[in-house]
């Protein structure tokens, strides 16, 4: 079966969360880690105050940017919550000789023996943090983490307080027999609560099988002005500039209150 025929029984559906399935996570995120890693380093080179060898992953998932960074010669480490995701990081290393570099943790509550160079948190995962103690408890292990004149990459979607937001998002991918369609739907956004509830599916093909799995997920939302007073909260952090989705270090963005796609870069003071 394919992402294209129909299905007149319906797909099996899987348990669990979409991130206890990393495989698949992978296969769906992993197409854009080319150009996420290409404007990291662009990053390093033009706006860190010292050079950077060392790089943190607070809530790294896979691995997969982890992986590439690796393999252009960073030394690299990453936590996560999710046991699973963390031995599917871990076990990627392993099998190309290298140590494993992901521990399970929480990115509001870590320390590092050696500091950073750099970090970086994209796609939205600072946002599963659920309030604003956890928030800022997160910004300080990273400010307590990097060295001075180190980088934080954060990229998160905001809440625009005027004007259209995104309401979702597709992707499809495809590796040998194994084809994944992932859909990610935004159900409802209370501004007051600041939660944002997404409904998420991985829908899972190969030539025999269709097999779904879904869920629902809570992100938090962030105004320009809410990120703004996040980010102050944590005085060694300087906000440096900002860029979009488009990960173009020649096109820095001015952030307004319609902005959405933003990756901050915050510079260890
Ligand atoms: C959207 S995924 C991103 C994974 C990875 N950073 C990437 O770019 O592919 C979000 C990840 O955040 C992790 N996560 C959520 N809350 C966390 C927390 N408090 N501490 C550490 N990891 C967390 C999830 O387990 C999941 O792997």
């Amino acid at each position: 079966m394919t992402a294209g025929e129909l299905d007149p029984v319906g797909p099996e559906i899987l348990d669990g969360h979409l991130y206890d399935y990393p495989a698949y996570y992978d296969l769906i995120f992993g197409s854009d880690c080319a150009a996420e890693t290409a404007f990291f380093e662009d990053c390093f080179r033009q706006m860190a105050q010292r050079p950077v060898e060392r790089i943190f992953e607070p809530a790294c998932g896979t691995g997969r940017l982890l992986y590439r960074l690796a393999r252009r010669g960073y030394s690299v480490a990453g936590n996560d919550l999710n046991p699973h995701a963390v031995a599917y990081c871990n076990a990627r290393f392993e099998r190309a000789g290298w140590d494993p570099p992901a521990v399970l943790g929480d990115m509001s509550d870590f320390r590092l023996r050696r500091k950073a160079d750099a970090a970086f948190n994209t796609i939205n995962s600072f946002r599963h943090l659920d309030n604003e103690k956890a928030a800022r408890n997160h910004l300080g292990c990273v400010a307590a983490a990097l060295a001075r004149g180190g980088l934080y990459l954060l990229g998160l979607h905001l809440t625009p307080t005027r004007g259209p937001r995104d309401m979702g998002e597709s992707w499809t991918a495809r590796r040998g027999h194994l084809g994944i369609v992932s859909n990610l739907k935004s159900i409802s956004i209370d501004r007051r609560r600041r939660v944002e509830k997404f409904e998420m599916s991985f829908d899972v093909y190969t030539p025999t099988r269709h097999r779904r799995i879904e869920g629902i997920l809570e992100y938090r939302t962030y105004t320009l002005e809410q990120i703004r007073r996040s980010v102050e909260s944590v005085p060694s952090l300087e906000w440096v500039d900002t860029f979009d989705f488009a990960y173009d270090i020649s096109q820095p963005v001015v952030v307004d209150n319609l902005t959405e796609d933003v990756v901050l870069v915050l510079r260890k003071r």
